[in-house]
């Protein structure tokens, strides 16, 4: 339309950039909303201060630094605890609509428990809110990011400051990688049984949380609430039948995991039938997949206000023949072998591949598996092993040098050509952070952080100044 047209008329955009020939294609509803994210424990610091308990990741990071690449901890990190005046200043100067963050935990209940509160905890995230009203940044919460609460209670007394809360991050990792391969705190290995047992646990208590919200305080703050969940894309190796249902089964495991119970009810049935199947060749006497009763399905069920979706990676998929039954496995329950093209464009790790079109087909996938449901992607970025300011792999990795090989048009693609109803993208993330088991040896933000200089000094990069054209003009341009 004219206003489309008008919009993304190249006046409107900074110099050095050409408008894509698809005008009204590349350009972002007036209520689409942009953001960046975080989480405590890899921004805030202050690990031990003003009366912060312990989480498991600042005991995995103490204990055991060889699990660490570079050795590093959390400790300081972003020091954002003190400067997240200057790091909500970033949020606005890039112009975003919601800033992502997480609330630590043992910040707010010291012991785990919800019996001592920490005042200074909660007085942080309170200035934290005011800073972002002041500002007109909105904010979207994660109540657990990683750093393990050791009370899933919800402490609602920011009701009133937050719209849209997140109950858990990205369960498939940190149930695989902190209960299954013992790659991420707490470092539990039990691999085909941890996983379940913490996805079980998960779901049921992000239904507990919330049933809570929505039976006891949505009339009165009118927000949202639902689950952070993340998943590759698979696409099959081949157009056999067997490489397409890999894919499918793949998928079930990955995302369908959370997904089918919250979405539509129960396990996924493929998840079920493996897992029994598996379960009863390594001679357990039931599925290592523990069962929901019809009435743990029924308070599952349906416990979203909209669907989420980290993604960072495609990889190609083949069927494969029973893998022999030895030691139970997360990965031999689906029973498929998993590669990446050696073409593809990887980040600073092989985890995160830049293959636009897997986001456009996964948005489908998530469309055509659970129905018309509002989609926010909750995350999506990319890794770099400089933390050089001049971020072109990052840039094209947004809006792309090529129209068929950037996020934002394949989101773009998907909104308009599969009509997908997707209203919100999430970059990761606003600054350098500690990247977990990878410390501060990748960097993922708009905004460099120098982690050498005492004073964390911030500076904005080239793909933040992309990122604030896009969220000014809603256009996409090469
Ligand atoms: C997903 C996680 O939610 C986030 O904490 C992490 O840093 C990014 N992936 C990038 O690795």
């Amino acid at each position: 339309s004219a206003e489309f047209f008008k919009k993304c008329d190249s006046n409107t955009l900074f110099s050095g950039f050409i408008l894509a020939d698809e005008i009204n294609s590349r350009y972002f509803p007036e209520n689409f909303k942009f953001g960046a994210a975080s989480a405590a424990i890899q921004v805030e610091g202050a690990w031990n201060e003003s009366g912060k308990g312990e989480s498991i990741w600042d005991h995995f990071a103490h204990n055991f630094p060889d699990r660490i690449a570079d050795k590093s901890n959390s400790d300081v990190a972003c020091d954002s605890y003190h400067k997240y005046k200057e790091d909500v200043a970033m949020a606005k100067a890039i112009g975003l609509d919601y800033y992502r963050f997480s609330i630590s935990w043992p910040r707010i209940f010291p012991t785990g428990y919800p019996d001592e509160v920490n005042q200074a905890g909660v007085d942080y995230y309170t200035n934290l809110f005011e800073e972002l009203k002041a500002n007109d940044v909105e904010p979207m919460v994660t109540l657990f990011h990683f750093d393990l609460p050791q009370t899933l209670e919800n402490d609602l007394a920011f009701g009133k400051f937050v719209k849209v809360w997140v109950t858990f991050n990205e369960p498939k990792t940190f149930c695989g990688a902190g209960y299954g391969s013992g790659s991420h705190a707490p470092g539990v290995v039990s691999d085909g049984i941890g996983n379940y047992i913490c996805a079980r646990n998960v779901l049921l208590a992000h239904a507990k949380v919330w049933h809570i919200y929505n039976d006891t305080y949505r009339a009165q703050y009118g927000g949202r609430i639902s689950m952070v969940l993340d998943s590759d894309w698979y696409e099959p190796g081949s157009d056999s039948d067997e490489d397409i249902e890999a894919s499918e089964r793949v998928l079930q495991f990955q995302y369908g995991l959370y997904g089918n119970p919250i979405f539509k009810g129960n396990w996924p049935q493929v998840v079920i039938d493996r897992v029994a199947m598996r379960s009863k060749l390594e001679n357990y006497t039931a599925s290592r997949l523990p069962a929901f009763s019809d009435s743990e399905i029924e308070y599952i069920n349906g416990t979203y206000d909209f669907l989420t979706l980290n993604h960072y990676h495609t990889r190609m998929v083949n069927a494969t023949s029973e893998i022999a039954i030895g030691s139970p496995s997360f990965d031999n329950d689906q029973s498929v072998s998993i590669w990446i093209k050696p073409e593809w464009p990887t980040g600073a790790g092989e985890w995160s591949t830049v293959v636009p079109w897997g986001l456009r087909k996964l948005l489908v996938w998530l469309k055509n598996t659970y129905g018309d449901i509002e989609i926010f992607i909750t995350e999506n970025g990319v890794s770099d092993s400089s933390s050089h300011l001049e971020d072109d792999k990052r840039v094209s990795f947004l809006p792309g040098t090529f129209k068929s090989f950037t996020y934002l048009s394949a989101a773009l693609d998907a909104i308009y050509e599969d009509g997908v109803n997707l209203t919100t993208y999430i970059a990761w993330c606003l600054m350098d952070d500690w990247e977990w088991t990878t410390g501060y040896s990748i960097y993922m933000g708009f905004y460099r952080v120098d982690f050498d200089d005492p004073e964390r000094t911030r500076t904005a990069r080239k793909s933040g100044e992309y990122f604030k054209n896009v969220t000014a003009t809603h256009c996409l341009v090469d």
